[in-house]
């Protein structure tokens, strides 16, 4: 934690993200705005690390306060913490990373949290309590997670244990079976043709493939006509905000949420783990927004 930090005012503390690539990531430009609107005598850097077994082995010896992990070390952040917590240890994958009292690494996943909870807002609007399976309004809603990779497991098992009913859909069919069979109690499984012929329904769907991305911005995971009749729709895809899969949505009559929620909520999160400190409501946000 930075906790003092100002106070003592030596030596500036370090936190950074970890990824390859991690030149796109907008996640310094939006930590330093809130490191400095907060007056935090802290910097947070990108870090372009190959090994990352190596890299954290390196890094306990470092007073380095945090990082943010991304693609492709989210499992290998999970290996090197010293302690994890329960959700991210079910996920399989951590993104934060966040220096402890006695040296070590406590591993968190902030993926899952700041989906489902801009999802829970969409659907029930103001709502500030943090919920369980006894009062999200997930809970007894069928959620129907498209794709089965880190951001689809992140998602299916935040579902999960907000007490939703999931179904994945994967192109690849046995990737989504192989992640159903992982949940307790287990979910069910299809294909994305099965999703798209309507023989599949549920109340919440979530994107988290990358379909619908820039600059593929005309394809779309599932086909209008498969929205009808779901309540609400979450694409994690951010660029462009507005996907064809969150405009179809809307005209179908669904409640939608867009991407950027995921990105600055699961980075707000981070900055209180981080830090021990509330980053200024709404500036990572529009940080993000202005970038776009
Ligand atoms: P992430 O960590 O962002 O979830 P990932 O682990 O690489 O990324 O997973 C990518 C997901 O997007 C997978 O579910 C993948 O489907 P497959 O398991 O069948 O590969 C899905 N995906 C990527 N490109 C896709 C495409 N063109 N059509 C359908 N699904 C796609």
């Amino acid at each position: 934690s930075l906790y003092g930090l100002k106070e003592q005012g030596r030596n500036t503390a370090v936190l950074g993200i970890v990824g390859n690539p991690v030149s796109h990531s907008k996640s310094p430009a939006i930590h330093n705005a809130a490191l400095q609107a907060v007056g935090l005598d802290a910097v947070y850097v990108p870090l372009l690390v190959d090994d990352m077994p190596s890299f954290l082995s390196t890094f306990t010896d470092l007073d380095w306060v945090g990082l943010s992990v991304t693609i492709p070390h989210k499992q290998a952040a999970l290996q090197g913490a010293s302690e994890v917590d329960p959700v991210a240890q079910q996920i399989g994958a951590v993104n934060t990373l966040v220096r402890q009292a006695d040296g070590g690494l406590k591993g968190y996943n902030t993926d899952w949290s700041a989906a489902i909870t801009a999802i829970e807002r969409g659907l029930r609007p103001g709502l500030k309590a943090a919920t369980d399976a006894a009062t999200s309004p997930l809970s007894g809603k069928t959620v129907v997670v498209v794709g089965a990779g880190g951001a689809g497991r992140a998602l299916a098992f935040g579902a999960a244990a907000k007490g939703a009913k999931v179904v994945i859909a994967n192109r690849s069919v046995q990737k989504a079976a192989d992640l159903a069979a992982q949940l307790d109690p287990p979910a069910s499984a299809c294909s994305l043709d099965e999703l798209a012929s309507g023989a599949v329904k549920g109340d919440v769907l979530v994107n988290t493939t990358s379909v619908g991305m820039q600059p593929q911005v005309d394809d779309t995971p599932v086909p209008a006509a498969a929205l009808a009749g779901y309540e609400l729709v979450f694409d994690a895809v951010y660029t462009p905000l507005h996907t064809r899969l969150l405009r179809e949505a809307a005209e179908a009559g669904c409640a939608v949420v867009t991407g950027d929620t995921m990105f600055v909520g699961q980075a707000e999160d981070q900055f209180r783990l981080f830090t021990g400190v509330e980053p200024p409501k709404g500036l990572m946000s529009r940080v993000v927004l202005d970038s776009l």
